[in-house]
C-alpha cells in the first residue's frame, strides 16, 4: 500500500545556523512521539550535509529542494543530483510552481532533472498545480495531465520511486486552501492519469501529496480523503509546533 507522507518545503527560509536549530527541534519531537507517517524535510542545499546526520534516518528523511538539469561540469551556481545525494539526502523536489514560474522550468528541464535525480538514487516528490486562471477557466485537469509528461516518460519501475504534490497555485502561502472536496477530485483524477499510463497496482502505490496553506486546523479534513496520501508544506514546516501539529493528523 501508498505510504502517507508529510514533507517540509522550506523555500528559502532559514540561515545555516537556525535550519540546524530547527531540525534539531524537530528529530527531538518527532523521536519523544513517533509519527504516524513518513517525514520529510526539503531544505536548501547549503542546510543538507548538516542536517541528514543530524537526524534519525528512521524518523526524517532529508531532501533538496532543486537540482540541476545537467550531470556536471561548467554550470556555474548549479547543484547536480550527485553532490545532493552525496550529503545523504534521499530525495528532491522537482517542478514547484515557484521553479516553474520564476526560473522557467519547462516540462522538458524538468524531465531531464526527474531522470538525473533517478539515476543518482533520489526519490523526486513532484509538483504539478494549475493557477488561478486556469482553475477559473476549469482547465486544472488538462493542466496537471500537460504537467506530468516529465514523469510520464519513465518506466515504470523509475515512477514507481516518485511521489506526487498536486499544489494548486493559487493556494500556495495564500492562505486559500482548496477544499477537502476540491483536492479529492483532482488527486483522483490525477491518480485514474497514473492508471492509464502505467497500470491499476502502480496508481494505487503512488503516493499524492497535497499543498497549498496546509495547516493543522485543516490537514486532518484534507488527509482524510482517499486519494489524498499527506501534505507538501510550505510556511507551516518552519515552526516545529506547527508542522508536527500537521503529522499529528494521521495520528
Ligand atoms: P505553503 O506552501 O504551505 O506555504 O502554502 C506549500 C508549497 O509551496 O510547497
Amino acid at each position: 500500500m501508498r505510504k502517507n507522507i508529510v514533507a517540509g518545503n522550506w523555500k528559502m527560509n532559514k540561515n545555516l545556523q537556525e535550519g540546524i536549530a530547527l531540525a534539531k527541534e524537530l528529530n527531538e519531537a518527532l523521536v519523544a512521539d513517533k509519527p504516524h507517517c513518513d517525514v520529510i524535510i526539503c531544505t536548501p542545499f547549503i542546510h543538507l550535509a548538516s542536517v541528514t546526520p543530524l537526524v534519525d534516518g528512521n524518523i526524517i528523511g532529508v531532501g533538496a529542494e532543486n537540482c540541476a538539469d545537467k550531470v556536471s561540469g561548467a554550470y556555474t551556481g548549479e547543484v547536480s543530483a550527485e553532490m545532493v545525494a552525496s550529503t545523504g539526502a534521499k530525495y528532491v523536489i522537482l517542478g514547484h510552481s515557484e521553479r516553474r514560474a520564476y526560473y522557467h522550468e519547462t516540462v522538458d528541464i524538468l524531465t531531464e532533472k526527474v531522470k538525473l535525480a533517478l539515476a543518482n538514487g533520489l526519490k523526486p516528490i513532484f509538483c504539478i498545480g494549475e493557477v488561478l486562471e486556469e482553475r477559473e477557466a476549469g482547465k486544472q485537469n488538462e493542466v496537471v495531465a500537460a504537467q506530468l509528461a516529465s514523469v510520464f516518460s519513465l518506466s515504470a519501475e523509475d515512477f514507481s520511486k516518485v511521489i506526487l504534490a498536486y499544489e494548486p497555485v493559487w493556494a500556495i502561502g495564500t492562505g486559500k486552501t482548496a477544499t477537502p472536496e476540491q483536492a479529492e477530485e483532482i488527486h483522483a483524477y490525477i491518480r485514474s492519469l497514473v492508471a492509464d499510463k502505467y497500470g491499476k497496482e502502480v496508481a494505487e502505490n503512488t503516493s499524492i501529496l497535497y499543498g497549498g496553506s496546509c495547516k493543522p486546523s485543516n490537514a486532518k479534513e484534507l488527509f482524510a480523503k482517499p486519494d489524498v496520501d499527506g501534505g507538501l508544506i510550505g510556511g507551516a514546516s518552519l515552526k516545529v509546533a506547527d508542522f508536527k501539529g500537521i503529522i499529528d493528523a494521521f495520528k
